[in-house]
């Protein structure tokens, strides 16, 4: 049975250019998992677009001397190039300024509202005397009263991630000119999110398979007491209070773009000319897993679900109400660079438009793969970038196909060997490959991507090692059938290799695919082995892999101001 996987994947702030830390955190892990659900022949919808509303977007526009629209447009056109470099699959990326995300986010206030779980309520709210205004979340700033950090922002605190009322933050001032923020009476609308305490928990208790992590903080977080909060901003840039009387306020950023993933999913089946293509991803036979950073864990285990819940998942089927909650919400940890914490102030990022400035896609999707932060922060460094791609995907992996198709092209016609009887160790490296293509098939399944590629690369060592027992080049000379045997064998693997390495490193797949003589796409092939035939013609071989050479390294740290290492 196919199964039918909803792909949903952060939505990037279209206030700054994408990172490594957004590549390693969300983007990359689930373009693995969707290009491996397509291999397998499911049936995947991969979401997302650029978070364009909000405090983040208004703060940087202020800060260039732009209008908010120009900011949010410039960035998402970044957005659309250094995916399409890094090869992220999207079925569609859109934004939060479309008409239909603007109605179905609308749409779902109004639903929420009409069921009581959405109120209205006086609030005292930040005000800046100086400044003439009431300060919307991003615009206070002050002390984490849960980790101390110093520069904690209203919204949330960024190194521990709490979510932030202005007023829990320790010594608060105004972000624009530091003073310290009066409060005034304002009237917003509340999400009841204490309706959901019970309901959440209950539902928290079926997630054994989740990441230990996400589930623990979500549990704590649950355990602490679930308390409404305020969905409604005084700011212009926004989506507008769907009722009348309500002119300058605007829904909260985080409210409004967590309905991304079901506006999206609506856009591309409208786009795509079924309509209704959307419901199987969002309802009873639907898997969503939701690809997120550590900092945006409670948004998507606790608020997003609770809105689904208030929705009417069970008592409203006929509508849009029947929603299927999040399957898995599989988030990852941090990527520190050179050891260090991302810091765009200091310049310790490696963007990722700068890094296509020299390099290609699959060296980078490989290391971030090998090294992904499941689990842990995981740490990029440039020695690890250079090492990993001269030893593993060139000396092992290139250097295994490229002397098997190489040496089989011009030795035997261009063609895959006929073969004559395959020994036992033929034998069992093709049982490795098969054994490596289940390991891996659950590997991914479950999200363990690191394992995964680990995997994969392990069987190519094996590979090399077979081969230089065999040394096919050797026994040409004396026993031409014992070379054509053995290459076959070899041609093998490298095709279950092919199937393998798709989901990380998707343009050498590829290129491997023509080599083998095979037409169409890498990952139509299924997740199987697939046997090459005998007397297949095979295309000139290429080189799917460059070594880089060393002094990249201090070239690159330097860049950074980190100076050499
Ligand atoms: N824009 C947010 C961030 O970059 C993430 C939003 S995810 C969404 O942290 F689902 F809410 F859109
Ligand atoms: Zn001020």
């Amino acid at each position: 049975m196919n199964e039918n996987i909803l792909v949903a994947v952060a939505w990037p702030y279209a206030n700054s250019r994408l990172h490594l830390g957004h590549v390693a955190g969300a983007y990359l892990p689930a373009d693995i998992f969707a290009r491996y659900h397509r291999a397998k022949g499911d049936n995947v919808l991969m979401v997302s677009g650029s978070d364009q509303h909000g405090t983040p977007v208004t703060i940087r526009a202020e800060a260039e001397g732009k209008s908010p629209a120009e900011v949010a447009e410039f960035y998402h056109r970044t957005f659309v190039e250094d995916f399409d470099k890094l090869g992220i699959s999207w079925d569609l990326f859109t934004t939060t300024r479309t008409p239909n995300h603007q109605k179905i986010a609308q749409d779902m206030f109004l639903r929420l509202h009409e069921k009581g779980y959405i109120y209205k309520q006086s609030v005292s709210q930040p005000w800046c005397d100086k400044c003439r205004r009431f300060l919307p979340d991003r615009y206070v700033e002050g002390t984490c009263p849960l980790c101390k950090s110093p520069n904690a922002r209203g919204d949330q605190c960024e190194q521990c991630g709490k979510p932030m009322n202005p007023a829990e933050l320790v010594g608060a001032r105004c972000r624009t000119c530091g003073t310290a923020p009066d409060y005034k009476e304002s009237e917003h609308f509340f999400l009841k999110l204490s309706a959901f305490e019970q309901p959440l928990l209950e539902w928290l208790k079926t997630k054994t398979y989740w990441r230990t992590n996400v589930l623990n903080f979500s549990t704590r977080y649950l355990e602490e007491g679930l308390h409404d909060r305020a969905i409604t901003r005084d700011i212009e840039w926004g989506i507008p209070v769907p009722l009348p009387g309500y002119p300058g306020k605007r829904l909260y950023v985080w409210f409004e773009a967590v309905i991304g993933y079901l506006s999206a999913s609506i856009e591309w089946a409208e786009k795509s000319g079924k309509p209704d293509a959307w419901r199987p991803f969002w309802e009873d036979e639907g898997h969503g897993y939701y690809f997120i950073g550590k900092d945006n864990i409670p948004f998507h285990t606790i608020v997003w679900p609770a809105m689904e819940m208030g929705n009417g998942a069970k008592d409203n089927p006929a509508s849009i109400g029947c929603l299927k909650l999040p399957y898995d919400v599989p988030a990852n940890e941090f990527l520190t660079i050179e050891s260090q914490k991302f810091s765009k102030s200091r310049n310790l990022a490696v963007w990722v438009g700068d890094y296509f400035e020299r390099y290609d896609a699959d060296p980078l999707r490989y290391l971030l793969s090998a090294n992904m932060p499941e689990t842990s922060d995981t740490d990029f460094s440039w020695r690890e970038f250079v090492r990993r791609n001269n030893d593993e995907l060139v000396a092992t992996y290139g250097n295994l196909v490229q002397r098997v198709l190489t040496f089989t092209y011009t030795r035997f016609d261009g063609a895959v060997p006929a073969h004559g009887v395959i020994d036992e160790a033929g034998r069992a490296l093709l049982d490795k490959a098969r054994d490596a293509i289940d390991v891996c098939d659950k590997f991914l399944y479950r999200c363990h991507f690191r394992d995964a590629i680990r995997a994969a690369m392990a069987l190519a060592q094996e590979a090399n090692r077979y081969l230089d027992e065999k040394a096919p080049w050797k026994a040409i000379k004396t026993d031409k059938e014992a070379a054509a045997t053995s290459l076959f064998v070899a041609i093998g693997v490298i095709s279950a290799l092919k199937t393998l390495m798709y989901p990380f490193i998707p343009f050498s797949s590829q290129k491997l695919h023509g080599f083998l003589g095979l037409p169409g796409r890498a990952e139509d092939g299924g997740w199987t082995m697939v046997m090459p035939e005998p007397g297949t013609k095979l295309n000139q071989p290429q080189v799917l892999f460059t070594k880089l050479d060393d002094t990249i390294i201090e070239e690159e740290t330097r860049r950074m101001g980190l100076g050499g290492t």
